[in-house]
This record gives C-alpha cells, sequence and structure tokens, in this order.
C-alpha cells in the first residue's frame, strides 16, 4: 500500500482497498472537470496578479491546465481511482507536464473551497440548460396551444368529466407551470451564483487574495462573506433539487394525462411511431413508454431532493466528506430532469389528436349541468343554491331515461321546472358551454388565444 503523494507526509501506511472504494469519487466527480480547471485557472491568474506566485509560473499552470482540458476532452486523459478525486487527477497531470509550478497552484486555496466552486459552476451552467429546455417545452406547448384552442375536451375533477373545456386551455396550464419552474431556477441560480473560492479549508487565507478579481473572472455576482458558509453550505444545491423536483412533478402529471389519453378508453391522442414502443408479445399495443419514464423519472428526481436533504442535516459546519456524496444526487436529478424535459417536449410536438373522441367525451356524464344551473340563474333570477338543486332533479331525470341533458324534450324539463324556455337547449351544447366560459382566464377560445398569442410574444 504506497502512501498518499498529497498527504502522505505524515502518515506511516497507505489507505486499505475498501477505504479507496469509499472514499474515490473520481468515477462521478469528472464531470467537473471543465469547472475545475477553469476556477484553478481563474486561481492561478489571481495569485500571480498579487504576487503570491511568479508570473511565469502563473503562465505555466494555465496553459498546462488548458493542456489537460484538451486530453480530458479528446479522451487522451487517463483518470486514476489512486487519484481520489477530479482535483488531483488534474494536478497530478499539471505536474507531469509542467513540473514543479503545478505545486504553487494550490496555495492559498483547499479542495474545501475548490470543490464548492466547482459545484456551483456546475450547477448554474445545469440550471442555464434547464431554462433552455422549459423554454423549448413552453414553445411546444403553445404551438399546439394554438392550434386546439377551441378543441373541445373534457375538463375533469377527480378524473370524472366535470365541464367541457378545450385542449389549448389544458396545454397553456402546463405553459404557466413551466414559467413558476423557471422563475424557481432562477431563484436557485442567484443562491448558486455566489464565489466561494478563498475560503480556503475553512477560514480564509493569510495570503493578501483578491477575491472580488476571481469572482469577477468565474462571473459569479459576488464572493462569499463567510469562509465558514463558503465551504459548507449547499443550500444552493438543495434549492436547485427542489426547483428539478417541482419541475419534475409538474411533467410527471402531464405525462399520466398521456398515458391516460393514449389508452384506447380514451383515445383522445396518438403518439407516433417515434415515440411509442410495441411489445414484443401483442402485436396490436402501442405502449407510451417514454411518457411512463418520465412519470417514474419524477421519482428519480425527488429522491435526490431527498437524499441531500438527509445529507445536509444535522451536519456540523464546516466540511465533511458527507458532502461528496452530494454530486451524483445532483448529477442524476439534473440528467433525469433534462431528458425528461426534452422527452416531454418531443411529446407534445408530435402528437395527434382525435378531436371526435374528446368532443364525445367532453358532452359526456352531464358535463353542462353546471351551464343549465348558471341559465337558471341568469334568466329565471333563482339564487344559484336552487338552481343547482332543480338542475340535478333534471340530471336525475336524464340518468333516469338514459340519455344527455341535450336529448331531454322541453317538456321534460319543465316538469321539474315549469319557467324554463326553449332558449335554455342553447347552452346545452359543449361549444357553447367552454365558449361562455370569458372570465379572465377562462376556457373559451378566444381567451385561450390571447394567452397564446401573449406567450407567443413572450416567447420569441
Ligand atoms: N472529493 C471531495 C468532495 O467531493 C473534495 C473535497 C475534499 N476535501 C476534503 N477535506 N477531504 O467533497
Amino acid at each position: 500500500m504506497s502512501k498518499n503523494e498529497m498527504w502522505g507526509g505524515r502518515f506511516a501506511q497507505g489507505p486499505s482497498e475498501i477505504m479507496k472504494d469509499i472514499n474515490v469519487s473520481i468515477d462521478f466527480d469528472r464531470r467537473l472537470y471543465a469547472q475545475d480547471i477553469m476556477a484553478s485557472t481563474a486561481h492561478a491568474r489571481m495569485l500571480a496578479e498579487r504576487g503570491i506566485i511568479a508570473q511565469e509560473d502563473a503562465k505555466a499552470i494555465i496553459a498546462g491546465l488548458a493542456q489537460v482540458k484538451a486530453e480530458i476532452e479528446s479522451g487522451q486523459f487517463t483518470f486514476s481511482r489512486e487519484l481520489e478525486d477530479i482535483h488531483m487527477n488534474v494536478e497530478e497531470r499539471l505536474k507531469q507536464i509542467i513540473g514543479a509550478p503545478a505545486g504553487r497552484l494550490h496555495t492559498a486555496r483547499s479542495r474545501n473551497d475548490q470543490v464548492a466552486t466547482d459545484f456551483r459552476l456546475w450547477v448554474r451552467d445545469a440550471i442555464d440548460r434547464l431554462d433552455g429546455g422549459l423554454v423549448q417545452f413552453q414553445r411546444a406547448l403553445v404551438r399546439r396551444a394554438g392550434e386546439h384552442a377551441a378543441t373541445v375536451m373534457p375538463g375533469f375533477t377527480h378524473l370524472q368529466t366535470a365541464q367541457p373545456t378545450t385542449f389549448g386551455h389544458h396545454l397553456m396550464a402546463y405553459v404557466e407551470m413551466a414559467a413558476r419552474d423557471r422563475a424557481r431556477l432562477a431563484s436557485a441560480r442567484r443562491t448558486t451564483n455566489m464565489n466561494p473560492l478563498g475560503s480556503a479549508a475553512l477560514a480564509g487565507t493569510s495570503f493578501p487574495i483578491d477575491r472580488e478579481m476571481t469572482t469577477a473572472s468565474l462571473a459569479f455576482s459576488e464572493p462569499m462573506r463567510n469562509s465558514l458558509d463558503g465551504v459548507s453550505s449547499r443550500d444552493f444545491a438543495l434549492e436547485f433539487l427542489g426547483a428539478c423536483a417541482i419541475l419534475a412533478t409538474h411533467l410527471s402529471r402531464l405525462a399520466e394525462e398521456i398515458v391516460l389519453w393514449t389508452s384506447p378508453a380514451f383515445g383522445f391522442v396518438r403518439l407516433p411511431d417515434a415515440w411509442s414502443t410495441g411489445s414484443s408479445i401483442m402485436p396490436q399495443k402501442r405502449n407510451p413508454d417514454a411518457a411512463e419514464l418520465v412519470r417514474a423519472k419524477c421519482a428519480r428526481v425527488t429522491g435526490s431532493l431527498v437524499t441531500l436533504l438527509g445529507v445536509m442535516k444535522a451536519l456540523p459546519l464546516t466540511y465533511s466528506k458527507d458532502m461528496q456524496e452530494d454530486k451524483q444526487a445532483v448529477f442524476d436529478a439534473a440528467d433525469s430532469a433534462e431528458l425528461a424535459l426534452a422527452a416531454m417536449a418531443g411529446m407534445v410536438a408530435d402528437l395527434t389528436v382525435n378531436a371526435a373522441a374528446m368532443r364525445a367525451m367532453a358532452g359526456s356524464a352531464f358535463s353542462t349541468a353546471t351551464d343549465l344551473a348558471d341559465f337558471i340563474v341568469r334568466v329565471l333570477g333563482k339564487p344559484f343554491r336552487e338552481a343547482h338543486h332543480i338542475t340535478g332533479r333534471i340530471v336525475a331525470l336524464a340518468e333516469a331515461r338514459g340519455c344527455g341533458l341535450c336529448e331531454l324534450s322541453l317538456a321534460d324539463m319543465q316538469s321539474v321546472e315549469p319557467g324554463l324556455t326553449a332558449d335554455v337547449m342553447s347552452v346545452l351544447g359543449v361549444e357553447a358551454s367552454a365558449g361562455s366560459r370569458t372570465s379572465l382566464g377562462g376556457t373559451s377560445p378566444q381567451r385561450v388565444m390571447e394567452q397564446v398569442q401573449l406567450w407567443q410574444e413572450r416567447l420569441k
């Protein structure tokens, strides 16, 4: 067992094999390589600027780091588990390339502020990618909503047909959710975009570093003002995971609806071959696997949030190795959320709509009963509670007759409420019902188109 090169000075023996296995993070934290090199470059430049290391050494370090990056990106770099993590892998290769000056890079910093910096940079990028994915998702929804602003479908409560709505209105509900998801990510971005570099191990450093300089070169908004907080806080990652979990929850609801809508029992929507899978035994099957997987990815993302909350709970200040477990949770959540978003945007863009099936179900189950009650209020001047009662009796009559409200004769209706007149028929159709809901935020095609146009402008 060989001793560790980085801290072997006070050790007589190297680690056991199992110690290495539990300690090593290079298998996953290699994903931080670009951020690690970016932060090291900024640090080296600052050290030279402040006269802490020589300009020539900084030049050699920066050029060497660029070479390491190129080697990683071209697949020539060999990651070593012996070197534990991305920070030591990069530094060791730098030493092979430039020799002794490499040893000066770690002046006035620690892996504790280094990893906090790298991770914040990574999360910041992930937020920006997810925001782009959300915009694509919103664009797909708005485009389809514009096509289907007047396509009547049943609106549900308790998954029971409730009142007619339109497919466009339904899709636009997800545009609003996605807008709030974007706002949550923007908030997480503000929390993330603060610079911990210079916190060093935990207490800061005695070297005359310039934290404003690294803050500017890494495009952080400000330096973190407490070094203990700088190395030990992960609330930025929790906030990111919280935003991802809510976003994935929104996607899972639409995914579930696509699963329902594509089932023959609903038949509202068809996914093209590109978004369907078949069955190895049942030749007739078309399964919405992508939607089902989005539904399940949500559980993984939520799981990641719970994982990191658990890791951080009751952890005393400052850094503890527990915090190394932050990365897989965040990487997995970001990957899952990104893929789920892309899949949902694709399905929304490509699905085809069976308007006849939607319309048929929209008119079932006495879905315009509220319109009848509203008519009784408006035309006969009854209080809503009484109108509700009268309508309930008319629904019971239709149910007994085995027909819809539209199919009852006026005489039938008058047997319950003598004041009803022939124009009641005009409010019982599904188009009339949807069209009448013109209140702000309502389902009428006219209101939906206004929202579509507003969002088209915003998403330009
Ligand atoms: N691989 C470590 C992590 O991800 C880097 C920081 C190590 N710091 C330490 N004091 N052992 O957290």
